[in-house]
């Protein structure tokens, strides 16, 4: 593992396909592995003044595949965090958008809260630690300046949504629909590290279609509007800190 910089700004990425028009973009040179026995690669340049570094959660050694969602997530960020010791965490991917709330393909979020929809524990005491309600900074300049909605964006570890997962995603008007940020906010307000999520829609939870056929469909296209979009945000004078 090379020498640990320390980072102005952590872009932490699910998928190696959302990550790698990043990498190309700003030259993003590999510094290999996260951490020993953590599967997440880290990549790093100076952009703009600023020691960036990004981490794709990367690909589980029993299936060969992304370790996308929540666990890939917290585990991924934990690990980012003690190693490079940002001043910003950016969780930056694809997202389910909402047709009755107005929502298209291709719209830009920059959320103003996170939570989950499919965490749920009737107890109480645990039903709002379940739930993981968590506000992102003050961004207003930053969301104008990137052309980004607002609102709420609710994570669970799964792509579709269960008829409850669906009336909860109601019940928070949640705007859009992921797999990572309010994992990532937890370890996140664990360190004191304040987090913006950038989000693009591949797909619409309300829409009949499969979510797994829009998802393809418009995947790749989303990735280079998020590249485009992080292009901007990792040169903007309205970072929150
Ligand atoms: N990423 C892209 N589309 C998604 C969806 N509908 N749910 C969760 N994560 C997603």
């Amino acid at each position: 593992m090379s020498t640990a910089p320390k980072a102005d700004i952590l872009l932490q990425v699910a998928m190696r396909a959302e990550a790698q028009p990043i990498i190309d973009r700003e030259s993003l040179q590999s510094l290999g592995a996260v951490a020993p026995h953590c599967p997440a690669q880290a990549f790093t340049n100076t952009v703009a003044g600023r020691n960036v570094v990004l981490v794709a959660h990367g690909a589980d050694p029993l299936h060969n595949c992304d370790r996308i969602g929540p666990i890939g997530a917290a585990t991924t960020c934990a690990a980012a965090l003690a190693r490079f010791t940002p001043r910003l965490i950016v969780n930056i991917g694809t997202c389910g958008g909402f047709r009755s709330r107005g929502g298209a393909i291709a719209d830009l979020h920059l959320p103003q809260r996170l939570a989950f929809h499919d965490q749920r524990v009737p107890i109480p005491g645990f039903r709002e630690f379940a739930r993981g309600e968590f506000q992102t900074p003050p961004a207003e300049a930053l969301r104008a300046e990137l052309g980004a909605l607002g609102g709420l964006c609710s994570s669970g570890g799964s792509l579709d949504a269960t008829p409850q997962d669906r009336a909860i995603l109601d019940e928070l008007e949640a705007r859009c629909k992921d797999m990572e940020a309010a994992a990532i906010a937890f370890s996140a307000r664990d360190w004191g590290v304040p987090l913006l999520v950038l989000k693009c829609v591949t797909d619409l939870v309300d829409h009949p279609e499969a979510v797994q056929d829009a998802f393809l469909r418009n995947f790749h296209g989303a990735t280079v509007q998020l590249a485009n979009a992080t292009s901007v945000l990792l040169r903007s004078n309205n970072l929150p800190w």
